[in-house]
């Protein structure tokens, strides 16, 4: 549906507010989806939302947007800097995507450097902290209308 975005928030993203909040903040998951969700609402976009720390299930879920969504906004976590199968099913999906990530990953460690959704991704949006979320939202409202 044209009016239908996923969030996908990979693993350990659940622990929100309490994981390494000198990294990550002290904003819990259900708080980056209330945003997500508000900034849609604002550009009359519906969010479809899931969390796993499952790899498979988050292949599954992109599979599933092909039904009824327009774009994914997706934070896969540390699967961003190892997972072929959620690359493959961004590519197979063939909608536009956004990659969050709500740390500045490229001021961390080397391995974090590395991403193997950047270059299929629409646009790449990391180290704004969860108001990268609100930046992805309004990025993909102009990229699917
Ligand atoms: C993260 C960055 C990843 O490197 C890390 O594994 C995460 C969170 C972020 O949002 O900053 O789980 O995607």
């Amino acid at each position: 549906m044209a009016n239908r975005i996923l969030l996908v928030n990979g693993p350990n993203l659940n622990l929100l507010g309490t994981r390494e909040p000198e990294v990550y903040g002290s904003d819990t998951l259900d708080d980056i989806v209330a945003l997500t969700v508000e900034t849609a609402r604002v550009e009359e976009l519906q969010v479809v939302a899931m969390q796993s720390n499952h790899e498979g299930e988050i292949v599954d879920a992109i599979h599933s947007a092909r039904e009824d969504c327009a774009g994914i906004i997706i934070n896969a976590g540390a699967y961003t800097h190892t997972s072929v199968a959620i690359r493959d099913a961004l590519k197979a999906v063939a909608l536009p995507f956004i990659e969050v990530h709500i740390s500045n990953v490229h001021a961390r460690e080397e391995f974090r450097h590395r991403s193997y959704l950047s270059d299929i991704a629409e646009c790449v949006i990391v180290g704004a902290g969860i108001q990268g979320y609100e930046f992805a939202v309004e990025r993909l409202a102009r990229v699917i209308a």
